[in-house]
């Protein structure tokens, strides 16, 4: 994949988000610093949070370095925890004066047959998902209607959130309850100036999600890139680009939307985890001590 490829370019005019304060969870890795990178880039100011400050410090460092944007500020956060986000809320606006956008990025995913999972298990996945954006969902929104200004929240989602996927069912829950909260606050909120958007990504190379939903012996017989009727996994810039227009008043009258950008994937054959039916007990007890190291 060319990097000079229209695909891998940045796409909005400079400054485009200048002015505007956006926090993102799980904004020190993967596809949440794809998108931090751009934000910077097009001159606003950027707000990442997630458990590990270690990794936030760096990537925030790397990106001032990066992007020239000195307005990035890395806040832990576990947004399992609702007075961590109030607390990432009231950081937020005492060091940028406002806040803008919540983009409800951060994840926990891992593949398993659902009957060997415990309770637990589907709750750590649900807490991070589902509780997590919504905790953030109603701090923002509550704060956002009190200063009655207006706000834009976009949350990721996935294709199986619509159409849900076997082995990946504590995720296709939780992003399914963030699905809903993304149509229905789009109507209740919108009276306040609070537009709600969505994206559901195909696959798109992270260490996080590959090392999760990829790993050995799947990664060296799988390619994720051939159920895609584009035969490509997708490039960060393009994430960044939609991220960029949702989150930018070009949107401004797109609301309750969730835009699927996947090449196609899930149109041909839904649930992109339905094809691991294939594997045996033992592969599956292999994958597990591997995923679990
Ligand atoms: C079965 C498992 C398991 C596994 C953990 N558990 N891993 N069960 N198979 N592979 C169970 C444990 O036994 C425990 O239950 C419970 O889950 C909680 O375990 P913890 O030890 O607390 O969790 P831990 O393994 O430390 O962390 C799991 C995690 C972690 C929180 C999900 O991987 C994480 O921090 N992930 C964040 C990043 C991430 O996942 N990124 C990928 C997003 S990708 P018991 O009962 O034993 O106590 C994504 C994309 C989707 O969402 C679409 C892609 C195309
Ligand atoms: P990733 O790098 O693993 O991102 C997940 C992020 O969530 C990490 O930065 C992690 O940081 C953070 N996080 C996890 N638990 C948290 C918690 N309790 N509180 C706060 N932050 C927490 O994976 P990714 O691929 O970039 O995924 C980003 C988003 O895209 C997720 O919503 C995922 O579901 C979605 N998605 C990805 C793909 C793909 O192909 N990559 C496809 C569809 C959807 P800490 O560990 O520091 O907390």
């Amino acid at each position: 994949m060319s990097a000079s490829h229209p695909y891998a370019q940045p796409m909005l005019r400079d400054n485009a988000l200048q002015g505007k304060t956006i926090v993102v969870t799980g904004g020190g890795t993967g596809l949440g610093r794809a998108m931090t990178t751009y934000f910077l880039q097009l001159g606003a100011n950027v707000v990442i949070s997630s458990r590990k400050l270690e990794v936030l410090e760096k990537t925030a460092e790397e990106l001032r370095q990066q992007t020239g944007n000195q307005g990035v500020l890395a806040v832990q956060c576990d947004v399992r925890k609702y007075d961590e986000v109030e607390a990432l809320l009231r950081k937020t606006v005492e060091t940028f004066g406002r806040v803008d956008v919540l983009l409800n990025n951060a994840a926990g995913n891992f593949i398993s047959p659902t009957e060997r999972l415990s309770h637990k298990a589907f709750d750590v996945i649900v807490d991070i998902v589902l509780k997590g954006s919504y905790n953030c969902t109603l701090a923002f929104g509550k704060h956002w209607i009190a200063e009655k200004q207006p706000g834009t929240i976009l949350n990721i989602v996935t294709t199986y959130a619509s159409v849900g996927s076997a082995f990946v069912v504590p995720s296709a829950a939780a992003k399914a309850g963030v699905l809903a909260l993304t149509r229905s606050l789009a109507v209740e909120w919108a009276k306040y100036g609070i537009r709600s958007n969505a994206i559901a990504p195909g696959p798109f190379p992270t260490e996080g999600a590959w090392s999760r939903l990829f790993p050995e012996p799947l990664a060296s017989k799988l390619d994720p890139a051939a159920s895609v009727p584009l035969k490509r996994v997708g490039n960060h810039q393009e994430l960044a680009n939609l991220a960029a227009y949702l989150v930018s008043d070009f949107s401004a009258y797109m609301n309750g939307e969730v835009v699927t950008l996947d090449g196609g994937e899930w149109l041909n054959g839904a649930g992109e985890f339905n094809k691991l039916e294939l594997l045996t007990p033992d592969m599956w007890d292999h994958i597990e001590k591997t995923m679990r190291r």
